[in-house]
């Protein structure tokens, strides 16, 4: 931009303001609530709504216990954000792509698997602990739905009823909260914290040339979320223990690469909205969010935010070798590694993955549009900036 249309821009803002002071309509209430007919959500553990479990490795009880009253294919007691987003649009919660058991795309499809991460990671399970499922794959998969869930639908009757129309692509909300995996697999693949910051461009680049991907097959709404503060999850402290800490307890250095991350992500975002100039982006800063719950938890209702509610042993209550959910021999006997007494007032779930509780504070809280960028709530992220 030329510096006189700066001052032009300027010049026009200030007008703007003068506008808006002096009439009683804020013209941003003008704007209309979206028509998100259908969510696709792409991701890992933090949207998982069962791909994972439906094609590897479910998460077995006490998951699920809080709302589900059983394990339901989610890594935490009970929902998720993408639940309370889902049902905040009036939807039924999203069936996994991955799920071929009772599930239901009408209103969108999940292709997020717990353990995902956006670039390839070496160690994929069973040989080691990532998701097959990686950023690349879950659009293949999205590419699939769209093309084979038109034809599904050509046959009509029950067959249509359990595939999205053809023009839900694009009105639909793409949502998308990937990339601590990625971080998790450099911290814990023997990189120097030095090591995984500079991975961070790389892993970026993935990101943007998948949005492209997913873009040119429709795509015109996207909520993208930020990464949340790796660096106060029991997973990191607890194997870190000679981390430095910052005031709150959290290991500084990993929350740095998670705030590097998200520069770079947001960065990415002004350059996608560039290439890519009909579509609405919402950069969602989860990571303020998920952080407030560690800064001041009494403030929100909360206790012991570092330490897992599901767990065994520590500080933190957490070992990975005896993780919530797991059977472990204590003095002879076998005993279960069960949930706290309350995880409603508890941040953290299984030393990993945060509580039902917690997630429905970030959905509360991001669902506003104070924590987004541009700052339209969900309702009217479907609007250009
Ligand atoms: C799939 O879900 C939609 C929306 O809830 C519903 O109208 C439709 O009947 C469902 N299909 C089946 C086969 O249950
Ligand atoms: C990290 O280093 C330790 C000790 O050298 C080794 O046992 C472990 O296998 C390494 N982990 C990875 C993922 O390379
Ligand atoms: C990560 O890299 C960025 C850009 O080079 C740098 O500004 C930042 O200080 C680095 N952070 C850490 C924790 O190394
Ligand atoms: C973690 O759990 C395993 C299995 O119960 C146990 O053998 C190990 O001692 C525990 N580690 C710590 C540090 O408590
Ligand atoms: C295991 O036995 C020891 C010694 O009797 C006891 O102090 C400890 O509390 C027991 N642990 C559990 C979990 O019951």
């Amino acid at each position: 931009m030329g510096y006189s249309k700066v001052i032009i821009s300027l010049f026009c803002s200030y007008m703007l303001i003068l506008h808006i002071t002096s009439s009683s309509v804020i013209p941003t209430l003008a704007l209309k609530d979206c028509e998100f007919p259908a969510i696709f959500n792409f991701g890992d553990s933090n949207s998982d709504t069962g791909g994972l479990a439906a094609s590897l490795l479910p998460p077995t009880t006490p998951y699920g216990e809080t709302y589900f009253h059983m394990p339901a294919g989610r890594f935490s007691d009970g929902r998720l954000i993408i639940d309370f987003l889902a049902k905040s649009l009036g939807h039924p919660y999203l069936s996994a792509y991955l799920d071929s058991l009772g599930t239901n795309f009408s209103y969108g499809a999940n292709f997020a698997t717990a353990a995902s991460t956006i670039r390839l990671p070496d160690l994929i399970i069973p040989a080691g602990g990532f998701s097959p499922f990686y950023l690349d794959i879950q659009y293949m998969q999205f590419l699939q739905l769209k093309s084979r869930s038109q034809l599904i639908r050509h046959r009509g009757g029950i067959f249509a009823s359990l595939m999205p129309k053809e023009e839900y692509f694009s009105k639909a909300l793409y949502t998308f909260d990937i990339g601590q995996n990625d971080l998790g697999e450099g911290f814990f693949g023997n990189l120097t914290i030095q090591e995984v910051n500079a991975s961070v461009p790389d892993i970026i680049t993935g990101f943007s040339t998948n949005i492209k991907k997913i873009y040119d097959l429709g795509a015109r709404s996207l909520w993208i979320h930020n990464t949340g503060p790796i660096g106060c999850l029991p997973y990191i402290v607890a194997n870190f223990p000679s981390a430095e800490k910052d005031e709150i307890g959290c290991a500084k250095a990993y929350n740095e690469v998670a705030k590097h991350f998200n520069h770079e992500l947001k960065q990415a975002i002004v350059q996608l909205r560039k290439d890519l100039p009909l579509a609405a982006f919402t950069y969602v800063d989860v990571y303020s969010v998920k952080y407030s719950l560690f800064k001041e938890p009494e403030k929100y209702g909360f206790e012991l935010p570092l330490v897992a509610c599901c767990g065994s042993g520590g500080k933190y209550n957490y070992n990975a070798t005896a993780g919530c959910g797991a059977i472990i021999t204590v003095n002879g006997s076998q005993i279960l590694v069960g949930s706290c007494k309350n995880p409603s007032i508890r941040v953290n779930w299984d030393g990993i993955h945060y509580t039902e509780a917690a997630a429905k504070f970030v959905f509360d809280k991001i669902s506003t549009g104070a924590y987004s960028d541009p700052p339209l709530p969900l309702k009217q992220a479907c609007h250009r900036s």
